[in-house]
């Protein structure tokens, strides 16, 4: 086989491990008791695991201060790589003020479990208020993104970091496919160009039609819904991968699509998570990467386009993966067909698509979006799950 087959190269350069060995998570299981320590939130606890599995290379850990201040001033690394969103692990001054440079301290989940181990270098303050309006292109607490940057700790603590174990996600199992598992799977499928699809809302037609638009220029898709932590009202992960399980089933050829979690945490920050999104696909393998209306948006923060739009202040191959930019799909009721503006002659009235708040309130009402909107399987997937059940 050809080596170019292993066609895309991981962001940086390397596609980055930092899963302990057998014998350094024996080691660190025995100093365990003795280390001081930091529990992470659902966060961070996905930002460790994603570190880990090579989804943020070439992150090797929670960013230093130089790191931290290009990518929020420039998008780039201090060394020049380009990268979006600040990956920090936030605590309280008080608990940050023991720590020397090298010291080791252990990582612990919401539950209290050893996880982790940080290799301490360096704490830094930082401007939280520069960081919402860089990142989030607000300051406003409303902003879900925002609010979580105005509650975390004072000071970030940085460092390499190590997983203790790679365990199975609990949930989904048959979809944990990580950066070099996907990488393999990719290869053996013989594909050389492969698009990432990045979602946190249940599939719907123009979501499917998208994919399937990039999909006829490529050889593969690769469906990668976001598992991680998002807001309260969003619709549950395993809602959302049991209709993924559905419409495939009935609606996409099996031996061109791979259904992938993306166990990262959602921001919300609109353009700037998108190129976050597009080199996390590229980590794990993806050539291109769908890029459509208000990509990680959330209220009205950001332009239906500005998330494309973004991808234009970089040199072409800095990020090394392609966006595939769709514009707001519809079903178009003139031409019976799925469609954008630039393929349908349709007036305003006769367009129709739903808004993600307004499906929400729909299937809490118990009604079914329609059949022009969502897939009838789909559609009778959410009103079952998402029924609120009704007192006695
Ligand atoms: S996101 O927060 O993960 O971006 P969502 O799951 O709704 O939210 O979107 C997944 C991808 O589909 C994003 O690239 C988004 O821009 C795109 N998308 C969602 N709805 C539409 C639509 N009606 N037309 C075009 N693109 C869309």
């Amino acid at each position: 086989m050809s080596n170019n087959l292993d066609a895309i190269a991981a962001h940086g350069g390397k596609l980055v491990n930092r899963i302990a060995s057998p014998e350094q998570k024996q080691e660190f299981l025995t100093k365990a008791d003795s280390l001081p320590r930091v529990e992470l939130d659902e966060r961070a606890v996905s930002d460790l695991e994603m570190i880990a599995i090579g989804g943020f290379s070439p992150l090797t850990g929670f960013m230093n201060q130089s790191d931290y201040k290009r990518v929020v001033s420039e998008m780039r690394l201090a060394n020049g790589v380009a990268w979006s969103i600040p990956i920090t692990l936030s605590v309280d001054e008080k608990v940050a003020n023991p720590f020397k440079k090298g010291d080791l301290i252990r990582l612990d989940n919401p539950k209290g479990e050893f996880i982790g181990v940080l290799e301490f270098s360096e704490k830094y303050e930082y401007d939280k208020k520069a960081e919402a309006i860089n990142v989030y292109r607000t300051d406003e607490d409303k902003h879900p993104g925002v609010k979580v940057v105005y509650n975390q700790g004072a000071v970030n603590i940085a460092g390499d970091v190590w997983l203790l174990e790679r365990k199975e996600n609990p949930l989904f199992p048959k979809y944990q496919i990580d950066p070099a598992e996907s990488r393999k799977m990719f290869r053996e499928q013989g594909w050389k160009t492969i698009v990432g699809f990045q979602t946190r809302n249940p599939i719907h037609r123009a979501h499917e039609y998208i994919q399937k638009c990039a999909l006829e220029t490529v050889d593969g898709l690769f469906l990668h819904p976001l598992v991680g932590a998002t807001k309260s009202d969003d619709i549950p992960a395993d809602v959302r991968m049991r209709c993924y399980e559905i419409l495939l089933e009935n609606y996409y050829p099996d031996d061109r699509v791979i259904l992938a979690i993306n166990p990262a945490a959602m921001r919300y920050a609109g353009p700037r998570e998108a190129i976050f999104h597009a080199l996390v696909r590229k980590n794990y393998g993806c050539t291109h990467f769908i890029v459509g209306r208000d990509h990680a948006g959330v209220g009205d923060y950001y332009g239906t386009y500005d998330a494309q739009q973004i991808f234009d202040e970089f040199e072409p191959g800095e990020l090394g993966i392609i966006p595939m930019k769709f514009e707001h799909a519809f079903y178009c009721t003139r031409t019976k067909q799925m469609a954008t503006a630039k393929t349908s002659p349709s007036k305003k009235e006769e367009r129709i698509h739903l808004s993600g708040t307004k499906v929400r309130e729909m299937l809490r009402r118990g009604e079914s979006p329609p059949a022009e909107f969502s897939r009838p399987e789909v559609a009778a997937e959410l009103v079952r799950a998402m029924r609120v059940p009704v007192k006695a």
